[in-house]
């Protein structure tokens, strides 16, 4: 078989075989393809895209280009889950104690933030003493023991993805649908869950801007789980304001404390529970999802949720004091309030603006070696539908960086809020599952 047919026939817009998709992955992994075939390959790719049957054999054979993590030994259904990304998303570290609470087992690989994006593995290691990284037995034993486990993505999964997106990156094919929707699943297909739940985030802060371009991709991620016979679901959720009040973080984390102790902000507990009742019928613990929610309520109501969280802490060797004492984290030395130019109701906050100027101020990394301020970031104190005065304090700003930046910052933040005489949006829009 010959690399130069393969990119011929996609680019004359031809199916491709099992055969040829795994004569690729293969080649491309062991480096018996050069990179600028590879790239030609997926601009083709890119340009003409590929049926679901493709799909599904690309997202097959990335997924077994390394290792596969198999916890079929363990009882119960494995859930997991997946966010594409947003500003302010913390919810894995709230839903998965909350479902783990009620039963279910969370085996997880999360990714780290770039850009405006937050990342699940730098907000854990602002919890001094986390640790990120495990050995296949060790994180068996912890979804066996705790029943909740969240470590980087092991470098021995998925290698193919690995390569393959770093050549995205540089070759502008990233936003592609099938390339997008088989990175995703064949990394979550080889951690070893049986059932995933997919948020798909849309609006300024994510990478799909529109709910059209949201529901494409979500739809080829649960088409991919059919093709696959895994149980995947995927909701679609609007990221037009950051999800909760705190973008940075150490200050993230003391919002997901807050959360499961019941003085959450609204936005992201109901993601949680809506998120939390779907994985909890999906591992079969309940089959109402109503009683699903209840059950959720009641964990946080009565602490059992917060205690689920403490023990997935201690058990990677996280210092639990802090969550005990969150009073205990690091603050930044120059803490700067965000006042309101005018009166008026906020009817958009631009969340990849805030995402952009939380990573300024030190609470993101603009390149993949940036070393993060767990200090920093932003607090929001008015949300879209709020009412607000002006000289009233929008938000605050958290960070160890210069005057000149925190002048600049300022104004970008100030600048995020779209401030009207009327309340002009939707301010409640109903989450979509696709299944
Ligand atoms: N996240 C991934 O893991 N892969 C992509 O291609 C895009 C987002």
């Amino acid at each position: 078989m010959l690399i130069e047919e393969i990119i011929e026939k996609k680019r004359d817009k031809k199916e491709l075989t099992r055969e040829e998709i795994s004569f690729f992955i293969k080649g491309y992994v062991n480096n018996e393809i050069p990179d600028y075939q590879a790239s030609a390959l997926l601009m083709a790719i890119y340009l003409n895209g590929m049926n679901k049957k493709e799909i599904g054999i690309l997202t097959d054979e990335m997924r077994v280009s390394g290792e596969v993590w198999d916890l079929s030994d363990i009882p119960g259904l494995k859930v997991d889950k997946h966010s594409t990304g947003g500003v302010g998303d913390k919810v894995s570290l709230v839903l998965g104690p909350m479902v783990c609470s009620c039963g279910a087992k969370l085996a997880k690989m999360s990714g780290r933030g770039l850009g405006h994006t937050g990342g699940t593995i730098d907000k854990l290691e602002s919890i001094p003493g986390f640790k990120t990284t495990q050995t296949y037995e060790q994180f068996k034993k912890q979804v066996k023991d705790v029943g909740m486990v969240i470590i980087g993505q092991d470098k021995n999964i998925d290698p193919a993805d690995k390569k393959l997106y770093a050549l995205r990156d540089v070759t502008a094919t990233v936003s592609s649908i099938p390339l997008i929707a088989s990175s995703i699943m064949s990394k979550k297909l080889a951690s070893g869950a049986d059932c995933i739940l997919l948020d798909v985030k849309y609006g300024s802060g994510a990478f799909m801007k529109t709910i059209e371009e949201a529901k494409n991709l979500a739809t080829t991620m649960v088409d991919i789980g059919k093709e696959l016979n895994k149980d995947v679901k995927a909701e679609i959720t609007d990221m037009d304001q950051p999800l909760g009040y705190a973008v940075g973080n150490n200050l993230e984390v003391k919002e997901v404390i807050d959360t499961l102790k019941g003085n959450g902000p609204k936005d992201l507990y109901e993601l949680c529970l809506y998120s939390g009742s779907i994985m909890l019928k999906q591992a079969k613990i309940f089959d109402d999802l109503d009683k699903a929610k209840e059950a959720l309520i009641e964990n946080i109501n009565n602490g059992k949720a917060f205690e689920k969280f403490k023990e997935f802490v201690a058990a990677q060797g996280g210092d639990v004091s802090y969550i005990e004492n969150p009073e205990k984290f690091d603050v930044c030395k120059n803490i700067v309030p965000v006042y309101s130019k005018e009166d008026g109701f906020v009817n958009r906050i631009d969340a990849l603006a805030i995402g952009k100027a939380s990573m300024r101020l030190g609470g993101g990394r603009e390149k993949l070696d940036d070393i993060i301020d767990m200090a920093a970031g932003i607090v929001l104190n008015k949300k879209i539908g709020d009412k607000v005065a002006k000289g009233e304090l929008l938000a605050t700003l958290y960070t160890n960086k210069n005057e000149e930046i925190i002048e600049e910052v300022h104004e970008e933040v100030l600048t995020a809020f779209y401030i009207k005489d009327k309340l002009e949006i939707e301010t409640d829009k109903p989450h979509i599952l696709i299944e």
